[in-house]
C-alpha cells in the first residue's frame, strides 16, 4: 500500500492527469530557475519536486539535485527520469543545514501549515544559504474559488473544501520568512492568465476531486454547476478557457553564520 503523507485537501494526484491538463505549471515556472540563477556543483533541494520536469532542468544546469514530493506517484516518476528523489512531507522536512539552496516551483500553496515549511527550510540550508520559490500568491484562482464557495453554499456542502490552499500577499510571506531568520531580498505578485489546454472541467477534475466527491452522486451535476458560473469571465466566445493564476515569486537568504 502507497506510504500516505499528510496532502492538504486530501488531493490525490494523477501524473497522467497532470500531464494532461497542467503541463504548463513547469513549462511557466521555469521563470523561476532565472532567480535561483544555480551554479554547477551547487546542492539544491528541490521541494515538491512533482514529476521532477524542474528537477531535470536543474540537473542539465549542473547541480547536485535532491528532490522531494509527498505522492508515490509524482516520486515514482521523477525517479524513471533518473533523479534523487524522496517521499517526504514538505511540513517535515528531514535535513540539516546540508542545501547551497531550497527551491520550489507550484507546490507551496498545498502546504497550509507554512511556518512549519519555512522553518524546515532554515534548517535545510546552510548558513546564507538561498530560497527560491513560486507559488499561489493573494488572489490566485480566485473566480473559481468563488465559485467552489457558491456551489457549496447552495448545494449545503462544505464551502472549507472549496479552500485548501495558501496564497499569500508579499508582505504575509515576507514576515514568516522574517520569523525562521530570512532575509527577503526580492518578491514579486505576477497575475499569470493562463489558457487551459483542455477545459475547466478537466482543471476542476484534476484539482479538486475532493471537493465534488462531497456530493456523492451529484458530484458531476456540481462540477456543472462550477463550470456554468465560471463561464462568463473564465471562457471565450471560441469555448477556450483561462484560469485566473497569480503567483508569488520569493528570493531569500538565510542567517549567515554567527561570527
Ligand atoms: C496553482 O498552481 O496555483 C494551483 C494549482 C491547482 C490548484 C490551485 C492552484
Amino acid at each position: 500500500m502507497a506510504q500516505r503523507l499528510r496532502q492538504s485537501g486530501d488531493q490525490i494526484w494523477s501524473t497522467g492527469g497532470y500531464d494532461t491538463h497542467a503541463r504548463f505549471v513547469s513549462i511557466l515556472g521555469a521563470g523561476v530557475l532565472e532567480w535561483l540563477d544555480v551554479k554547477p556543483g551547487e546542492r539544491v533541494l528541490d521541494l515538491g519536486c512533482g514529476d521532477g520536469a524542474l528537477t531535470e532542468e536543474l540537473v542539465k544546469q549542473g547541480a547536485n539535485v535532491v528532490g522531494i514530493d509527498s505522492s508515490s506517484e509524482f516520486v515514482a516518476s521523477a525517479r524513471r527520469r533518473g533523479l534523487d528523489v524522496h517521499l517526504m512531507d514538505g511540513h517535515g522536512l528531514e535535513f540539516n543545514h546540508e542545501f547551497d539552496a531550497v527551491f520550489s516551483n507550484a507546490a507551496l500553496h498545498w502546504m497550509t501549515d507554512p511556518g512549519a515549511v519555512i522553518s524546515g527550510i532554515a534548517r535545510s540550508l546552510k548558513p546564507g544559504g538561498r530560497f527560491v520559490a513560486e507559488f499561489g500568491g493573494h488572489g490566485n484562482v480566485a473566480a473559481i474559488v468563488t465559485a467552489l464557495r457558491a456551489v457549496a453554499a447552495n448545494r449545503g456542502g462544505d464551502t472549507e473544501l472549496a479552500f485548501p490552499w495558501f496564497f499569500p500577499t508579499c508582505d504575509e510571506y515576507t514576515d514568516l520568512l522574517a520569523q525562521s531568520g530570512f532575509t527577503v531580498r526580492q518578491t514579486a505578485l505576477i497575475p499569470r492568465p493562463t489558457a487551459l489546454p483542455t477545459d475547466m472541467a478537466g482543471w476542476l477534475r484534476t484539482f479538486r476531486e475532493p471537493f465534488f466527491a462531497q456530493f456523492g452522486h451529484e458530484a458531476e451535476a456540481a462540477l456543472h454547476d462550477v463550470v456554468d458560473l465560471l463561464r462568463p469571465s473564465l471562457c471565450d466566445s471560441s469555448g477556450n478557457w483561462t484560469a485566473d493564476y497569480v503567483r508569488l515569486r520569493v528570493d531569500a537568504v538565510s542567517e549567515a553564520a554567527s561570527a
